[in-house]
């Protein structure tokens, strides 16, 4: 174990020194930078690893938010792979949590963060087997469908998007055409690595298919409720509740 993390230690160092070199070409940079983000994740998992016999949480938490990032929740058990989590935990490895022990697990913008099918689907059988009889799993992603729907977009409905999704964010001259926007919301992210990518995109048939595949017994949508979720993500997303 030790030895492991010694050589995660000395790749990042590498890594640091390959990326610092102007000999490093743009595509190896982005592959590099890509490594060092991940082997810094790594990290965080391996540090609450440590710390969790058999990697099971030993409290049982009843409501637990999964990729909150700042967005905290009162009475939720927050569980992220960055701060400020109550865990840092990489999802794609499972969930920390015994069998049938949790009665709800919320996540909103987060599912599309993980790569399809592997983890995806990795994470819609943990969150089944976590959940006590009736638990509920609601997930909230940006909506593919209604993004789609709007393709030819005028420039009123391209520049209502930008607002609301990219206003705070450098990429604005390079959203160029709506198809750049839609772009956006199958691969935003890839060239930042201070941000996970989007892997995958979803709309409600989507989500309800992966849930239904691992046993849910139901996928309506979700009535979205401001008092857990968060209201900048509501607009042009797709929230719903699959029962166990
Ligand atoms: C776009 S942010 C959304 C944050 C928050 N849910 C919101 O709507 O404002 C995605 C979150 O998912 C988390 N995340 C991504 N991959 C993860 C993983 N493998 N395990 C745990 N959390 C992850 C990120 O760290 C980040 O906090």
């Amino acid at each position: 174990m030790a030895t492991h993390d010694a050589q995660i230690a000395s790749l990042l160092d590498q890594l640091a020194l390959a990326l610092a070199s102007p000999a490093t070409t743009h595509g190896l940079a982005r592959t590099l930078r890509a490594a060092a983000k991940e082997a810094e994740l790594h990290r965080h998992h391996r540090a609450s690893l440590a710390g969790l016999p058999d990697g099971v949480l030993q409290a049982s938490p009843a409501k637990v938010q999964i990729g909150g990032g700042g967005h905290r929740i009162d009475g939720f058990f927050n569980i992220d792979i960055v701060p400020p989590a109550d865990l840092l935990w990489d999802v794609r490895e499972g969930l920390p949590l015994a069998d049938e022990s949790t009665q709800e697990i919320f996540s909103e913008h987060f599912l599309e963060h993980i790569d399809y099918p592997r983890s995806a689907k990795t994470y819609a059988r943990e969150a089944f087997r976590v959940l006590t009889p009736g638990g509920r799993l609601i997930t909230g992603v940006p909506d593919a469908a209604f993004v789609l729907s709007q393709y030819p977009a005028g420039p009123e409905q391209a520049e209502e998007m930008i607002a609301r999704w990219y206003a705070k964010r450098d990429c604005r001259k390079d959203i160029n055409t709506y198809l750049d926007l839609i772009n956006y919301v199958f691969r935003d992210q890839d060239d930042d690595p201070t941000y996970n990518p989007h892997y995958w995109a979803y709309d409600f048939e989507k989500l309800s298919q992966l849930f239904t595949e691992v046993g849910f017994a139901a996928v309506e949508p979700w009535s979205f409720d401001p008092s857990v979720a968060n209201p900048k993500r509501q607009w042009a997303s797709v929230y719903v509740v699959a029962t166990k």
